[in-house]
């Protein structure tokens, strides 16, 4: 069953019904004002850091679900009824519902006793704000008097302080109303030189900010009591819960239209200018009102609408490709490059799911992420890195996370994570793939943000390399630590205290449990130090790191093959994981996806026999599963992964971010059928014929689906924030098209179906357009590839030396 269609031309995903299984979001902003929306209106904005700087409030987890938002209410003043066009918050039975989730905006309308209204929301570039267009049409054979409204709820800030430490904050919430506009300004008058702001753009508009005034006691946002009565009461909030509403009564003719424009916004004052007159506790807004009134204007709206959608042209037109699969087609052009944006915009931190106070930026997961959106954003990407690096510590290890806002290592989240430090290996090498600037690599990068301790980019990679050197174990494979990309297999952490956090607790300093994923990942992220390293005029470096990768590779054919498959890890006693020999987990996916994307066990047949026992032990319909067979009881020598029942999460759920290794070491092995098969499994767009019980919106990913051993098989849950949207991006477009980018060029191999008779693709890159097409003469995946017409040697194309900004490049599979 689907609640809506795509929309391809227009690149939006149209909800047709409200009640989605679980609220479909989107995001608004692409820069530092950001807000999630959901298809009737529900979400939040923030400014940079969802923790610390949350402009409107949130309550997660609530009942009903997704209630509070950016919510618009209409009301027929003859005949005293009200309701939202967005459904939420009163959930009316309205006409032609529609919310279309578009890129950086959505559209959310519907029609009601004959009035037709739809809100536009989004953020224009470069600004610390957001529009809504409010349209309202009488679509009556009689004239109409309806007054509209419009309503939000400031949050204090510090969205973890606003939500418990009201003992203060019943105290402190002020507000300022001038010239209709509501501005917030709770804890300007202390240390705080930013508020936020609620413009309408009409003047004659009534207003409330104090909730109480606004809802009346003990009602809520689907029946407020100056709704219902027609008239909002202009009160001025002073403690307890400032909000923002405005009311604007519209008289509308036959067939008549009419646009009402709201600004919700951040500003900053510098520090010393905060308040007019000075020595007063007024805000200054001299600064602020010129771009308040800007964006008033409907025209202006307009205009920069236009421009965010040209914004998202030029960033997909990047890569776009033609492929026989519309799903296919679809997610890489449209859908999954924009929800590779908004994982590098979020990281894991703001969404249906990530409530924006538990996490800042992952060290592991902004580097992964990389490999999604380095070609769409490469200097915010450089920027990215070099952020990044300075939370490494001098060990060469990392904060888990940092806060966006600081730019600081968050070290409440928890540290010694064995293999964060290889993906900024990783994360580097795509950068220097696909832009060719090999200057970042000089750039001077503090280590754990202490000045004076600066060192080139450069060195941070040897020290992530030299890490893992230095953490040995037992069988000479890299010593886990708390846990390595599975953040649930705490092998060190031996929890038995309820509650208590897997991720943060004391752990052992071990010195037996090995995680052959580390192993595998070190040999994939060595070969890119050397590779960088070679090409840095640094041979002999170059095959220390070759030396030192050779030696990992052997000792995990000799300690980390289990017969038929790559074991995941010794325990504390020195067991197997993932191994014939244990009674439960018997078998991992991530072990044998990285060894194989990592090219382990190609000669000799290892790789193919370990994908095969992955087909064999994990695969579904559904996606490929973490481990066989789920955990039934809780392991205190295994931790968290134990700790979820079978079939969700890392024990035995289908954890999307890992399918794309499988997909990727299919793609090594020559099997394209197989490769695409995998993707299709867990492409959102390919599933969104069972909507009903995928439940999560079908245009992204979702970090997880139930696996087998779950009651609710096949339930996605976490979507958006997910390793999985660079991962499966990077798969599809890397290793199946075989659009790929290396240290020397644009690199063509395709590893597709047999079916597929080639594929089209235009890729810009390095500043050439390169317009790519693929013809399938034959079975196999061997490539022989011209270039404006005269054949080249190998498969890489190189960008051209003589100026040529387009180059033609045709491929013959056969
Ligand atoms: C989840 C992981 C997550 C970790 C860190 C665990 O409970 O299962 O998927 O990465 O928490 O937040
Ligand atoms: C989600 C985390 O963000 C990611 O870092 C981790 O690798 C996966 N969960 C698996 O545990």
């Amino acid at each position: 069953m689907k609640f809506g269609y795509f929309d391809d031309l227009n690149r939006e995903y149209v909800i047709t019904q409200p009640d989605t299984p679980l609220p479909w979001i989107n995001y608004l902003g692409c820069q530092a004002y950001f807000g999630i929306i959901s298809n009737t209106a529900g979400g939040y904005s923030f400014y940079r850091d969802a923790r610390l700087r949350r402009i409107t409030r949130y309550r997660y987890n609530n009942v009903p679900m997704d209630f509070g938002g950016r919510y618009v209410y209409l009301r027929d003043d003859e005949s005293k009824e009200f309701w939202s066009p967005s459904w939420q918050p009163t959930r009316n039975d309205l006409k032609d519902y529609t919310c279309r989730h578009g890129m950086g905006y959505s559209v959310i309308g519907s029609t009601y006793s004959g009035i037709e209204a739809h809100t536009r929301y989004f953020v224009p570039l470069d600004e610390n704000l957001e529009i809504w267009q409010l349209t309202v049409t009488n679509r009556r054979a009689t004239k109409a008097t309806i007054s509209s409204f419009a309503s939000i709820e400031f949050c204090l800030w510090d969205a973890q302080d606003d939500a418990t430490n009201f003992q203060r904050n019943f105290n402190t919430g002020q507000v300022e109303v001038e010239d209709g506009v509501i501005y917030h300004k709770t804890e300007y008058r202390e240390r705080r030189n930013h508020f936020a702001y609620f413009a309408c753009s009409e003047r004659d508009a009534s207003f409330d900010t104090q909730r109480e005034a606004f809802l009346g006691r003990y009602r809520s946002w689907d029946k407020p009591a100056t709704v219902e009565a027609g008239q909002l009461t202009n009160s001025i909030a002073h403690g307890w819960s400032p909000i923002g509403a405005h009311q604007v009564k519209l008289e509308l003719a036959p067939g008549e239209t009419k646009q009402i424009v709201f600004v919700l916004g951040y500003h900053e004052n510098p520090v010393d200018q905060k308040f007019d007159p000075p020595g007063t506790q007024t805000i200054n807004k001299t600064l602020v009102k010129p771009t308040i009134a800007k964006y008033l204007d409907p025209k202006q709206a307009d205009a920069s609408f236009e421009q965010l959608r040209q914004y998202w042209e030029s960033l997909l037109g990047i890569f776009q490709v033609n492929t026989p699969d519309i799903h296919t087609n679809r997610m890489v052009n449209i859908w999954n490059a924009y929800q590779c944006m908004a994982t590098f915009n979020m990281s894991r931190s703001a969404s249906f799911y990530e409530s924006g106070i538990g996490r800042g930026l992952g060290f592991r997961d902004s580097n992964q992420d990389l490999l999604g959106f380095v070609h769409m954003a490469p200097i915010r990407a450089r920027e990215r890195i070099l952020d990044l690096a300075a939370t490494q510590l001098p060990t060469g290890g990392a904060y888990h996370q940092y806060q966006p806002l600081t730019k600081r290592g968050n070290n409440d989240i928890g540290g010694g994570f064995n293999d964060d430090p290889h993906w900024l290996i990783i994360g580097v090498s795509a950068y220097l793939k696909e832009t060719g600037d090999w200057s970042i690599l000089d750039e001077p990068v503090q280590y754990d943000n202490e000045p004076g301790s600066e060192k080139p980019l450069y060195d941070h990679l040897q020290r992530s390399f030299n890490y893992t050197l230095a953490r040995l174990g037992p069988h000479g494979l890299p010593l886990i630590g708390r846990a390595d990309w599975n953040d649930c297999l705490n092998l060190n952490c031996f929890s038995d205290t309820p509650g208590q956090s897997f991720q943060t607790t004391t752990n052992k300093e071990g010195k037996v449990a090995e995680s052959i994923f580390i192993a595998g990942l070190f040999v994939q992220a060595g070969r890119e130090l050397s590779a960088i390293a070679n090409h840095r005029g640094l041979g002999t470096e170059a095959s220390t790191y070759l030396a030192e990768v050779a030696k990992m590779e052997s000792v995990i054919i000799k300690h980390g093959w289990d017969g038929e498959w790559f074991l995941r890890a010794y325990n504390d006693f020195g067991d197997k994981i993932g191994s014939n020999e244990c009674k439960e987990g018997k078998i991992y996916i991530e072990s044998n996806g990285y060894c194989t994307l990592a090219g382990i066990g190609l000669e000799d047949g290892k790789a193919a026999q370990a994908l095969a026992a992955v087909g064999k032990h994990l695969a579904t319909k559904h996606g490929i599963v973490v481990q066989q067979p789920a955990y039934t009881k809780y392991y205190i020598e295994m931790g968290e992964i134990s700790s979820y029942p079978p079939g969700y999460k890392e024990n035995a759920g289908i954890f999307c971010h890992v399918n794309p290794w499988i997909m990727i070491g299919e793609t090594r092995v020559g099997h394209g059928d197989l490769a695409h098969d995998y993707y299709s499994r867990i492409n959102p767009s390919a599933r969104e014929e069972i909507s009903d019980l995928h439940r999560c919106e079908p245009y992204v990913y979702a970090q997880m689906i139930a696996g087998k051993d779950a009651p609710s098989f096949g339930e996605a849950k976490n979507s958006w924030l997910t390793g999985t949207a660079a991962w499966n991006y990077y798969a599809i477009v890397q290793w199946i098209l075989g659009v790929r980018t290396s240290l020397e060029g644009l690199e063509i191999a395709p590893v597709i179906p047999k079916s597929w008779p080639g594929f089209t693709a235009t890729r810009t890159y390095r500043g050439v357009v390169y317009k790519i097409s693929i013809e399938r003469k034959g079975d196999g995946n061997q490539i022989a590839l011209t270039v404006d017409g005269a054949s080249i040697k190998g498969n890489v194309v190189p960008p051209p030396t003589d100026g040529r900004k387009e180059v033609t490049v045709k491929g013959i599979l056969s």
